[in-house]
């Protein structure tokens, strides 16, 4: 008997089975030999993927319990600290560090790329004006899959801001940085070049650095999903950032945000903490469904806080935050269930310090997080694994019965 193997009676009947493992892995297809039916075999049930790998990938690294996060093999804590957000996405997409000519090439390239067709702008121009940026953001990037239809042939391989504000769009400067030309397009006014402050550009990087990748979490599922039709990946990025959206997902920087305002003082903490763990309501940017220790970004971006604030003046939300975590990290509740904070959790205050409108939060997610999802996407499409995603379900629903014309119903 093979010993890389697991051995599964069913004492329903009991046959005795032998499934190979692979990598800590079993198949699942391999459990469809154990009969439920005469024609249906077991299916393994795991409603959020709680414990089910969707792909093989040499891409992220997480180990939860440790606290640890790597980008093709480099910790976060090491590329956060020596690294720029557009060699990280080098690294990311090709799985080595880039050299010196391919890391000028590569940053020639994007910096030289970055307009836009002019009709876009008009597609942006039609959202109402408080339309939410991450609205904008997704039917966006849908829409430029009718710009560049060539991104179909999938084998051959800033301004929602503005527009909230009614101010024209600002072109890319060339000149600058991939943050520095961000924040140049955020914020550029009437002067005939826009100077970024070099530590707020400094700090942009390194949060895009920290969001890039993060394995197969709900918008890396989403892309990878929807890229399995082999749709084009501007349709299978605009699904990735809808899926981003959401609140308990790349939302929660921006729900940290609201939350510190609704608690409003220090005062307040106590009775706040003791409303979530009475289950009304959930303490934004902490716990995670994979860390069940500190989360490595988000030390990585206290100290970077500190540094914004020391140019943009202290975002008075801190204490109260500071406060929630002391109180949070002591309490029998969250340590029990392994609650820490997340990278939300101080990210959106450092993206308020530098006056970013809190809607705008999960866009300064999706730009970064772009890299990766392409990365995911691309590896997915050259496994040969992969298959178009289609889950199995248990349905539980009524029987065959027959139409009841209405005159019948009760
Ligand atoms: C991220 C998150 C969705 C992970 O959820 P999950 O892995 O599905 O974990 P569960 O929702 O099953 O939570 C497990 C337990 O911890 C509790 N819990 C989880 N996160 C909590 C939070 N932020 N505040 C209070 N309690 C929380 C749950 O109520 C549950 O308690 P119970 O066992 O008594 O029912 C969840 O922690 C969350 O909602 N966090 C807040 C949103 C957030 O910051 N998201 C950003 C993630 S990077």
């Amino acid at each position: 008997m093979a010993s890389e193997t697991l051995t599964i009676i069913d004492n329903r009947t009991g046959k005795q089975y032998e499934i190979p493992v692979k990598n800590g892995a079993i198949k699942a297809t391999d459990l469809f030999q154990i009969k439920v039916t005469e024609d249906d075999g077991i299916v393994s049930y795991d409603p959020g993927f709680m414990n089910t790998a969707s792909c093989q990938s040499k891409i992220t690294y997480v180990d939860g319990d440790r606290g640890m996060l790597r980008y093709r093999g480099y910790p976060i804590e090491q590329i956060a600290e020596k690294s720029s957000y557009l060699e990280t996405a080098y690294l990311i997409l090709y799985g080595e560090l880039p050299n010196k000519s391919q890391l000028e090439d590569w940053t020639h390239n994007i910096t030289f790329h970055s307009i836009i067709h002019e009709n876009i702008k008009k597609l942006i121009d039609g959202f109402h004006h408080d339309a939410h940026p991450m609205g904008i953001l997704l039917s966006t990037v849908g829409a430029l899959s009718t710009f560049y239809p060539e991104a179909k042939k999938i084998f051959d391989v800033k301004s929602p801001y503005r527009h909230s504000l009614g101010l024209p769009y600002s072109y890319p400067d060339n000149d600058l940085s991939y943050p520095g030309n961000f924040l140049n397009m955020l914020f550029k006014m009437t002067e005939l070049k826009y100077k970024p402050h070099p530590v707020l550009e400094r700090a942009l990087d390194v949060l895009f650095i920290l969001h890039a990748d993060h394995e197969q979490n709900c918008s890396t599922n989403a892309m990878r999903g929807v890229g399995s039709s082999q749709v084009d990946p501007y349709s299978a990025v605009a699904a990735a950032a809808a899926a981003l959206y959401g609140p308990l997902h790349g939302g929660a920087n921006e729900a940290v945000l609201r939350m510190l305002m609704e608690i409003g003082s220090k005062n307040n903490v106590p009775e706040f903490i003791k409303k979530v763990k009475g289950g009304e309501g959930r303490l934004m940017g902490f716990g995670h469904r994979v860390y069940k220790n500190y989360d490595p970004r988000a030390k990585i971006i206290k100290d970077v806080a500190d540094q914004v604030f020391e140019v943009t003046g202290r975002n008075p939300l801190l204490d109260i935050a500071l406060d929630l975590e002391r109180i949070a990290l002591s309490d029998d509740y969250f340590i029990k269930r392994k609650l820490y904070p997340n990278v939300d959790f101080y990210s959106g205050l450092i993206y308020q310090s530098m006056g970013l409108p809190m809607d705008m939060f999960p866009v300064l997610f999706a730009i970064p997080r772009t890299s990766g999802w392409i990365a995911q996407w691309e590896e997915m499409l050259t496994d040969p694994d992969q298959k178009l995603a289609r889950p199995k379900q248990v349905y539980l629903g009524a029987q065959k019965r027959d139409y009841v014309p209405m005159e019948k119903r009760s």
